[in-house]
């Protein structure tokens, strides 16, 4: 049997005709922030719906502390807390109605007491009688951790907690995040947002059209690749004649930024600078970045991972 508290063997999904998850292989250790990373349409949510016994497999399996889901999806659901993607929070209730509600579900009766401390944690005590589509974003996304732990569960599944926040109200929320795993729960969270990933996870699968194309941790997933320094400039210039560039190995376009993955930067640099000269351009805003994850995902899949499948 596998010690992995989550362990996913050859899954593969499908919606009618569309073929969410293509035998996807995982496990999640104890106690890790584990991260599924990738572009929307990836398979992300999906693969969280399987795990959850929320969406039936067409084929593989998944088991939860030793428990295949499909098998006991009642005992296997009692270890997980769970914060879908879009939280249909019944929002004619008041913020601690729902908290006592999503406990009762999983047979956890909280006391008037309990209740307040669970709800001090995510700083929402002063809305305890607030009706919770009156909430701000941040405050919605931090009732739905609440109600996600409210039946103090050993593995927390976030689906996107933070898409759509504000900077300040997400790291409101990554806070929360480490403050669970600083109590020993397992999290598996997904997003799309590569800054995301970096800043909580100590391991990430990458998603890609419903298959795992690279798992470990963000600095062994960059140094794997042997990726080389980014070259980022503002100047107007073909793209072919930019890729025909001395030591660049890639280049492209966000935006009015030129970015160009090199392994010799000075010598692009210069390269860079005469052909803008003899275009009569200037080179401006010039940086130079080490590799991040959007540039493994680029190298992997060869898209960008802010394009949707
Ligand atoms: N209810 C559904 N019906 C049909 N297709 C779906 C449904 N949910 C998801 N899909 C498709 O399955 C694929 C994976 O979707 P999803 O798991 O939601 O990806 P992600 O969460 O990474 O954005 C996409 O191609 C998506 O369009
Ligand atoms: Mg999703």
């Amino acid at each position: 049997m596998s010690k992995s508290i989550i362990d996913v063997q050859s899954l593969t999904a499908v919606y009618g005709s569309v073929q969410a998850l293509k035998g996807v292989n995982l496990k999640v250790e104890k106690g890790e922030i584990f991260g599924l990373l990738g572009p929307n349409g990836a398979g992300k949510t999906t693969l969280l719906a399987v795990v959850e016994g929320l969406h039936k497999p067409q084929d593989g399996i998944v088991h939860i502390g030793g428990i295949n889901v499909q098998a006991d999806s009642t005992a296997t659901k009692r270890q997980l807390g769970i914060q879908l993607q879009k939280t249909a929070l019944m929002d004619d209730m008041t913020v601690s109605e729902l908290v006592e509600v999503y406990a009762a579900l999983y047979e956890v009766y909280l006391t008037s007491g309990q209740i307040d401390k669970l709800l001090a944690r995510f700083d929402l005590v002063e809305k305890r009688n607030t009706l919770a589509r009156r909430l701000s974003g941040g405050q919605q996304q931090r009732l739905a951790l609440a109600v996600a732990i409210a039946n103090d569960p050993q593995i927390v599944l976030l689906d996107e907690p933070t898409s759509a926040l504000d900077p300040h109200a997400r790291r409101a929320v990554w806070d929360i995040v480490r403050q669970l795993h600083d109590e020993g729960r397992t999290i598996v969270l997904t997003t799309h947002a590569m800054e995301e990933a970096e800043a909580l996870c100590g391991r990430i699968a990458i998603i890609d059209r419903g298959e795992i194309v690279a798992c470990d941790s963000p600095s062994a997933l960059i140094a794997n690749l042997q990726l080389n320094s980014m070259l980022k400039a503002t100047v107007e210039l073909p793209l072919d004649q930019v890729r025909a560039l001395p030591s660049v190995s890639h280049a492209r376009y966000t935006g009015q930024h030129l970015e160009m993955e090199t392994a010799k930067p000075e010598l692009t640099l210069s390269a860079l600078h005469e052909l803008a000269s003899s275009a009569g351009r200037s080179v401006r805003d010039v940086m130079l970045r080490q590799p991040n994850l959007e540039d493994v995902f680029l190298k992997l899949t060869g898209r960008a991972l802010s394009e949707s499948n």
